[in-house]
């Protein structure tokens, strides 16, 4: 069995009063610059296909206006297509009626908002046992389960402050505690770290980073920011004017860019941090004499470990230990320079 939760077929959303006539002109390639010129539709979507494995974080990176609220909206239907299928766990969510959405949205899959979206008028405590209340459960149940995310997210004490007794950071827990609560499988998050400061963001990040280690669930995270896609995602995918120009391995995306828009995105990241040894491993000769280096390690931490014997090569080893590749401090260095470094720059 495949193990894909997630499956989005040939996807199109078109905004205006005709979207249907406007889509003849969409599939015959018609941009949508020229859409908008022509009919006054906005292609929000154009020809998505996406497979997203089952608890992986699927990243869906792009500028603003690109079409990833557009995008992720779809997946719990607070938006329809114009044209295209979505499967869920095999199941044709575009055929669900009105009593299977509504299961399917308190059983199935949750989402965190940007701006965090809580209820003003309910404490952290009924704020995330919100949707538990929906599913019906006993309420020593629903106030157990509350109390036991909010130990969780860190906000022990905290139980009955109301969401403007808090700071951003502290708001953006409870809209994870409240997602988290229902057991929902797949867990949608348009760009809710991206209103947050750098330090929190980060540490935001951590902790999804860590309760994932533990719930592994299926997680599409939208951001607009290249580091926090490359820190968070499994898998990136890069949206422009509605369509994916890239959906890969972060690695792929680092080394292979599929075309200059994307390479020129990646083009300012701090590649030390975030290019690892496997993915600038030549060959094993079996002439290496240097120290192992972990197969997942970044360059900036591989050039730690080499720099101390800088002529001898390394054997690049896999989780197992084994032996998969081979390091040289001159192949370090060439992996941490932008690809279109000519050396010839003074400044
Ligand atoms: N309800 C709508 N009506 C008309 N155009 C829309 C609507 N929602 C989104 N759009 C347009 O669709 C495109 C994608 O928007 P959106 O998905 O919000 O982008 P992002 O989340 O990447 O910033 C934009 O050009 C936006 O203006
Ligand atoms: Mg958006």
């Amino acid at each position: 069995m495949s193990d894909t939760t997630i499956s989005v077929r040939n996807l199109y959303k078109v905004f205006g009063d005709d979207p249907a006539n406007a889509m003849k002109l969409v599939r015959d390639g018609v941009s949508k610059g020229e859409l908008l010129e022509r009919t006054g539709h906005v292609i929000g979507l154009s020809d998505i296909n996406m497979q997203i494995e089952r608890r992986q974080i699927q990243v869906v990176m792009g500028l603003s206006g690109s079409g990833k609220s557009t995008l992720i909206r779809h997946l719990n239907r607070l938006i329809d297509p114009t044209e295209g299928e979505i499967e869920i766990d095999g199941q044709d969510i575009m055929a669900y009626g009105e009593k299977d959405l509504l299961k399917f949205r308190r059983h199935n899959i949750s989402m965190v908002f940007q701006r965090f979206a809580l209820f003003p008028h309910r404490t952290v405590l009924e704020n995330i046992g919100f949707g538990l209340g929906t599913q019906q459960r006993p309420k020593d149940e629903i106030k157990n389960r509350a109390l036991r995310w909010i130990d969780r997210v860190g906000l022990s004490g905290y139980e009955d402050y109301f969401p403007s007794q808090l700071s951003g950071g502290m708001q953006q827990r409870v809209g994870l505690a409240r997602a988290l609560a229902t057991d929902a499988e797949i867990l949608l998050m348009d760009e809710a770290f991206s209103a947050l400061d750098p330090l929190i963001r980060a540490e935001m990040q951590t902790i999804l980073l860590d309760l994932q280690e533990e719930l592994h669930k299926t997680i599409v995270f939208i951001t607009h920011d290249l580091d926090e896609a490359l820190h968070i995602g499994d898998r990136i995918a890069i949206l422009r004017d509605g369509e994916i120009i890239q959906d890969d391995d972060p690695q792929n995306i680092i080394m292979k860019p599929a075309d200059d828009y994307v390479a020129d995105f990646m083009k300012d990241i701090n590649r030390s941090r975030v290019v690892r040894a496997r993915s600038i491993m030549t060959k094993l000769r079996g002439t290496e004499t240097g120290p192992k280096i972990n197969a997942a390690m970044i360059l900036e931490d591989v050039a730690q470990v080499m720099g101390k014997t800088p002529n001898k090569a390394s054997i690049v080893v896999n989780k197992q230990g084994d032996p998969v590749g081979r390091l040289t401090i001159a192949g370090v260095i060439k992996g941490m320079a932008r690809p279109d470094s000519t050396g010839t720059r003074i400044t």
